[in-house]
């Protein structure tokens, strides 16, 4: 047994760094591929939850960073600049530490969760509250790292979706092989392309037998890619996504198609009760986007009488849970009873327990 040395080490030849790279590592990747008994039961599939709230920053975000800002210090950056819902900036302002750089981050106002605003402030990143969207504020990244000597590190960085692609890697390695299925929600359509590519080189190179179908599912209010045009005012409560024009929308497009998978949208309802069961019935608390893939999973084994369901009963899948609850914990302190207050006494705490 040795320990785990962070995704570049882990996978070094596969990605695009060389011996002058300088690695830029909180030791993110190795995440832990947890079967879901209960989701499993439900639907008559064997289900496995790849859990990335449990990277460092608690997102898959930090698959990404480690690639981007390491290629970034290669590059003698001395200042990153990124857009996001949140879980973006936090990562960029812990690697930009990591690396001593400078990081800057934009973020729609009053529209991203408490916990992953404390992350960019506590890593000290310059924190600009945009009177707009995530779209808008990608828009002016953009805008300000064509103009002004600063990085941009949005997935549109295309070392950001090398190092994503390593989740699809390990998955392989813990399985054996690829799933059947593999499900996760879609925001600006990174991971989704990312899990695509990493799935495909390691089918091609052998590592791998076959490829899964890619399950890819939108917020409802926030489904550009379902409806077939960008969405002017994406709403939905999973901040994450609430995107409507997603940046990486053709290699979403084309990882949807090429695998044989789907786009589709759920409901905040749907999503809010994906987020309560993998709570409830798995011990996994992950934020309300990151329930998304498996409120899609849930829709997809269900079928119109005669009809084949999008996953048949017996189907491998693997559901991307993709951020760490305590990110945004409102959704999970609203749902739940208040909280009673005892007195420093056994007898009143147990009867108010119901034990005595
Ligand atoms: N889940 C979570 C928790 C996310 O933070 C995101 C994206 C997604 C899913 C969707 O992934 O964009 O690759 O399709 N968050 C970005 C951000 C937009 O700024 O943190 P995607």
């Amino acid at each position: 047994v040795r320990a785990w040395r962070g995704l570049i080490e882990e996978y070094r030849e596969l990605l695009p760094v060389t011996r002058d790279t300088p690695v830029v590592t909180l030791l993110e990747g190795g995440t832990p591929l947890v079967p879901a008994q209960r989701i499993s039961q439900l639907t008559g599939c064997e289900v496995y939850l790849k859990v990335e709230g449990a990277n460092p920053t608690g997102s898959f975000k930090d698959r990404g960073m480690t690639v981007a800002i390491s290629k970034a210090a290669e590059q003698g950056a001395k200042a990153v600049i990124c857009a996001s819902t949140g879980n973006t900036s936090a990562s960029a302002a812990a690697y930009a530490v990591r690396a001593g750089m400078t990081c800057a981050v934009l973020v729609p106002q009053g529209k991203i969760a408490m916990g992953k605003l404390a992350q960019a402030l506590v890593h000290g990143a310059k924190l600009l509250q945009v009177d707009g969207n995530f779209d808008d504020c990608l828009e002016l990244a953009r805008k300000l790292a064509a103009d002004y000597p600063v990085a941009l590190v949005n997935s549109v960085n295309k070392y950001r979706l090398q190092g994503q692609k390593t989740a699809a890697f390990e998955i392989v390695d813990a399985l054996g092989d690829a799933p059947d299925v593999h499900c996760l929600p879609v925001g600006n359509a990174g991971n989704i392309s990312a899990y695509w590519m990493g799935y495909q080189e390691y089918a091609a190179s052998g590592m791998a037998s076959r490829r899964p179908r890619m399950l890819g599912f939108q917020a409802s209010g926030a489904a550009p890619i379902v409806r077939g045009h960008p969405v002017a005012k994406p709403q939905t409560i999973a901040t994450a996504i609430r995107i409507g024009n997603p940046a990486s929308w053709d290699l979403a497009i084309v990882a949807r198609d090429e695998s044989g998978g789907a786009i589709q949208s759920v409901t905040d309802r749907q999503i809010l009760a994906a987020y309560r069961l993998l709570a409830r019935e798995e011990g996994v608390f992950v934020e309300p986007a990151s329930a998304a893939g498996v409120a899609g999973l849930l829709q997809a084994v269900e079928a119109d009488p005669g009809a084949e369901p999008l996953v048949p009963r017996g189907s491998r899948v693997v559901c991307t849970v993709t951020g760490n609850g305590l990110k945004d914990p409102d959704w999970a302190i609203s749902g739940a009873p208040a909280p009673t207050t005892v007195p420093v006494d056994a007898h009143a705490a147990a009867s108010s327990l119901g034990l005595a």
